[in-house]
């Protein structure tokens, strides 16, 4: 009975395996959630709301209104009632409307305002799965949060063989179980620092030297944290993203300075801290009070930078755990090793400029992981919310073995 006391909202949407669904719904039933379901207008052309509403002992909801007597389908109150909201199956048609935010019908109005975590398990014809609008919609969905559950590759509805059948009802319902036990175990009661972004360095009024850092490694990392129940501090240089997780307290700064004021206050409380941030390494000596005006060259003196990871490093006590980032383009490992070294780190992720997908601007990343007892672990290309559940496998191991 994993799921006991959970709240599962099941979308269905109008696709050939929404036979498969009410299955889903037993599943869930079985592992001891409560289960509603939301289906699309078309869905009810594949499976009637009559067998859903049996399995899930709950009625179906497909209107923003009862016409019979005006009863209004809150997608408000749906989507707070939710745990988990798991889209199955999902059409390319739903995952594009997902990304795009558009509302007509009630299951993408309670996707817009559900809080609680989205799942999705896309189903449809191989040449609609590789599609590239269809494979750019689901990325995007993947980098807001959605936790997609692959389809699998078999035999099809239209007679051809490829990827694009929805994952077994069983997977998905283990999906959504280990999603719970990861967030609910292992970190509950753990204090975590995160620095991520870039910096950016004042030069005058209106520029600033910076680096084309996303945050996204660093936004990863703390979802996942978060994901597990630690209480995540994010210092966060100047990026688009914001965080979902309720445990992620966010800090926002700009400057190299005021990350490490920053991170210095809160990493006395913690018991780790990811340094992922892509902090400047220099700073112009000076700030002009009025934006520089244009007359010939102009040489702007840059001063070192503090080193925030360095810093930490030097306040660490035996109980606490420091992982850090290399990005690095040549001479990969030595750096690496250098840089845990010096900055009195536990583990190092590797990043290398040299292998295509991985570093700044990318949705994806390949890393090694270098701890200090000398152990080194490739991974191959992953999306980055993957790299964070290595990472923070890797910090799991080594905070259970320093306390
Ligand atoms: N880091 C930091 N403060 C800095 C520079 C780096 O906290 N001023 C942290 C990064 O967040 C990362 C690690 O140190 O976890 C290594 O960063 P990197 O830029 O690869 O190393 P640097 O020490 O800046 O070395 P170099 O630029 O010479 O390669």
């Amino acid at each position: 009975m994993q799921l006991k006391g959970k709240h599962i909202l099941v979308g269905v949407t109008g696709g050939i395996a929404a036979y498969k669904t009410p299955m889903l719904v037993r599943e869930f039933v079985r592992r001891g959630a409560e289960v509603k379901v939301v289906m699309t207008p078309m869905a009810r052309q594949f499976v009637t709301p009559l067998t859903l509403a049996t399995v899930s002992k709950n009625p179906i909801v497909v209107d923003f209104f009862d016409p019979e007597n005006g009863q209004w389908n809150s997608h408000v109150s749906l989507g707070t009632w939710t745990d988990a909201y798991v889209i199955a199956p999902a059409t390319a048609n739903t995952l594009a409307k997902m990304a795009n935010g558009m509302a007509d019908n009630l299951l993408l109005t309670t996707y817009l305002s559900a809080r609680c975590v989205v799942f999705a398990a896309p189903a449809m014809d191989l040449d609609m799965m590789s599609h590239p609008a269809t494979v750019k919609n689901i990325e995007t969905l993947r980098e807001r949060g959605v936790e997609i559950i692959e389809a699998a590759e078999g035999e099809l509805a239209s007679g051809l063989s490829g990827k694009g059948r929805m994952a077994e009802p069983q997977d998905i319902a283990y999906g959504v179980e280990s999603y719970f036990a990861r967030r609910e175990g292992s970190m509950r009661g753990r204090r975590i620092l995160v620095t991520a972004g870039p910096t950016y360095e004042k030069i005058d009024p209106v520029r600033f030297i910076g680096n084309y850092s996303s945050g996204k490694m660093g936004y990863a990392i703390a979802e996942e944290l978060g994901s597990r129940g630690a209480n995540v501090v994010l210092v966060s240089g100047p990026v688009k993203m914001s965080a979902r997780s309720t445990n992620i307290e966010v800090v926002k700064v700009e400057s190299a300075k005021q990350m490490l004021a920053a991170a210095q206050s809160a990493f006395g409380e913690c018991d780790a801290a990811i340094m992922t941030a892509a902090v400047a390494d220099f700073a112009p000596e000076e700030v002009a009070d009025q934006k520089i005006k244009r007359h010939g060259d102009y040489t702007i003196k840059l001063v070192a930078n503090p080193d925030i990871a360095a810093e930490l490093g030097r306040m660490k006590t035996g109980r606490q755990v420091i992982a850090g980032f290399a990005l690095e383009t040549n001479d990969e490992m030595r750096n690496a090793h250098g840089k845990l070294e010096k900055k009195n780190m536990d583990f190092i992720v590797l990043n290398s400029l040299a292998d295509k997908g991985a570093g700044f601007m990318t949705d994806t990343n390949k890393v090694t992981i270098i701890e200090k007892d000398g152990t080194t672990t490739p991974y191959p290309l992953k999306s980055k919310s993957d790299v964070a559940i290595d990472i923070v496998d890797t910090l799991e191991r080594t905070m259970s073995s320093t306390k």
